[in-house]
């Protein structure tokens, strides 16, 4: 693959579940590692999706790259979907919600009515792109996943890198001070699918987002 052709696709932020207009299930993430992971793509001369969740206006767009806001998982997912194309890679730094409420209402609930919310899964837009890929024959795509873990971070994160087909997915230990949701650092574990890993220290969202561009370039030998 030459560099010059290669279009990054990066997911950022949480996604939103709406039970009725004003009501919905999220998560705290503010998109900041993928907002950092989409810039430093852009200055590193990359063509860059920037496929973002509800986030704080700092985190919601990138000068250089293509913007897309989105709400939902399913939302993301369709965004991810229209984006890929051969020789891309993907980068799935979105918290998106796992579970949508099987209805909504067009209507506030009040509260004198007790609402039970039943959840259905949402897709898994890992699992459903690398389905998409294989069926569309979309060659040379790249997957890199995240993987947010409050215990047994090592063990969870070598499941998903297997049970998704990932490429390479960064750990994320959740259980470590200054690490994961809202705050600038994280401690970034790399597993790649050869069996190798490599523990980062810990380090600015911002650097690391250069790290993880540099990373992907040695295992793509680009
Ligand atoms: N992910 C995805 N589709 C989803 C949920 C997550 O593609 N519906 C991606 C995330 O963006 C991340 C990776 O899968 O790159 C792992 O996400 P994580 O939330 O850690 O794991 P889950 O697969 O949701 O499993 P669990 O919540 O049980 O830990």
């Amino acid at each position: 693959m030459k560099k010059s052709q290669i279009k990054i696709v990066v997911t950022s932020g949480p996604t939103r579940e709406f039970m009725d207009p004003i009501r919905f299930i999220s998560n705290p993430s503010t998109g900041r590692m993928g907002y950092y992971i989409a810039r430093a793509s852009v200055n590193q001369g990359y063509k860059v999706s920037y496929i973002v969740g509800p986030v704080p206006a700092a985190f919601s767009k990138i000068q250089g790259a293509k913007n897309i806001s989105i709400v939902s998982t399913e939302d993301m997912l369709n965004s991810v979907l229209n984006e890929l194309e051969s020789e891309s890679v993907l980068i799935m730094a979105a918290a998106p919600a796992d579970y949508h409420p099987e209805k909504k209402s067009d209507i506030k609930i009040k509260k004198t009515e007790m609402p039970y919310i039943h959840l259905v899964p949402n897709p898994d837009i890992l699992k459903t792109v690398k389905k998409h890929i294989e069926k569309n024959n979309i060659k040379d795509v790249t997957l890199i996943g995240f993987a947010a873990e409050t215990h047994e971070p090592e063990k969870y994160a070598m499941k998903k890198l297997k049970e998704k087909e990932l490429d390479m997915i960064f750990m994320n230990d959740l259980s470590k001070p200054d690490s994961g949701f809202q705050v600038d650092t994280n401690h970034l574990t790399v597993f790649r699918n050869d069996g190798s890993y490599t523990r980062w220290k810990k380090d600015t969202k911002e650097r690391l987002g250069y790290k993880i561009i540099e990373e992907i370039e040695t295992w793509l030998e680009l």
